[in-house]
């Protein structure tokens, strides 16, 4: 979907383990910004730039800050930019970083430098706004009754482990036919809240979208239903088949630039069963593309 091209200059906004920037550099002779707020993530990435010397720049920083970042880096126009959303399985498969609920570690889930931990969160929110984090950023419905067991919970002890919070969700959210952990929708809702997930997005697709040269074209995989909303929001908005401007663009960037875009995608591109069995972690990958048209 990206097609890159020889000399031109690319964005991949989440470089976590680099699988998406090695096959960018490996398809055309191009320039690659690779961005990633977690700094382990940029460490990691410094040998592939030695291979790539000239060719890939590392950059530590979030996603919805590109513009200052490219800007910083002399980079006024893009060919075209992918995110693959989300955390990293460098992220998830270890138990010091907090993601993991099958695995026990520190209540903390930060990708980069928040300042909040998940622990701050559920140590400290009113019953009411924990509920409603479990909620929007879950989909979980049984919010009000987590948000209560956790509330009684923490009058006797802090939570600090990961295994804490999972044993009290699962203490009063039975599992149910789909085989899923009950914990799976409240540990997201908590890393979506520590991280800004969702409004980082926002910002990094109204940003990249104004960078965007005549046939640059901007490519995101998502990972859930909340992440493809915003997605599917915006490349109807920028192909014309929405209403106006985004109000979470409010310094009216598309507005400025007058973005046209083609729909590369009608429904989102899915992994194939042959490639779920082999990476059980795509199965709910939702890729979807579009392209800026000439002016
Ligand atoms: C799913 S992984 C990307 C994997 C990568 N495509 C690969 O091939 O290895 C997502 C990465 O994006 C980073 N990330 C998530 N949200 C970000 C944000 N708002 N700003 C910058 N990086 C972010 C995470 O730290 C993580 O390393």
């Amino acid at each position: 979907m990206l097609l890159p091209r020889d000399n031109g200059v690319y964005l991949d906004g989440t470089f976590g383990g680099g699988g998406y920037a090695r096959a960018i550099l490996a398809a055309a002779s191009c320039t690659l910004v690779a961005l990633d707020r977690d700094p382990a993530a940029v460490a990691r990435g410094q040998d592939l730039a030695r291979d790539y010397a000239g060719r890939l720049r590392m950059v530590a920083g979030r996603i919805s800050e590109i513009l200052v970042l490219l800007a910083a880096e002399e980079i006024a126009a893009l060919d075209g930019a992918v995110f693959d959303l989300g955390v990293s399985s460098y992220q998830i498969d270890d138990p010091a970083r907090g993601f993991s609920f099958a695995k026990d570690g520190p209540l903390d889930m930060r990708m980069g430098d928040s300042k909040i931990t998940a622990a701050t969160l559920v140590n400290s929110m009113s019953e009411s706004e924990l509920a409603d984090i479990l909620y929007e950023f879950g989909e979980e419905k049984a919010s009000r009754r987590i948000a209560k067991a956790i509330v009684e919970r923490r009058k006797i002890e802090a939570f600090t482990a990961t295994s804490d919070l999972a044993g009290v969700i699962r203490s009063v959210v039975r599992p149910d036919k789909s085989g899923i952990d009950p914990a799976t929708r409240s540990f997201q809702a908590l890393r979506i809240a520590v991280n800004d997930e969702l409004r980082e997005i926002e910002a990094a697709l109204a940003q990249t979208a104004s960078l965007l040269a005549p046939g640059g074209r901007l490519v995101v995989v998502s990972f859930h239903s909340l992440e493809d909303r915003i997605v599917k929001k915006f490349f109807a908005q920028a192909s014309g088949r929405g209403p106006g401007v985004s109000r979470h663009d409010p310094a009216g960037l598309q507005q400025a630039a007058p973005a046209k875009f083609r729909l590369l995608t009608g429904s989102p591109v899915m992994a194939s069963a042959e490639e779920t069995r082999a990476n059980p972690r795509a199965r709910s990958a939702k890729l979807r593309a579009m392209e800026r048209l000439a002016a």
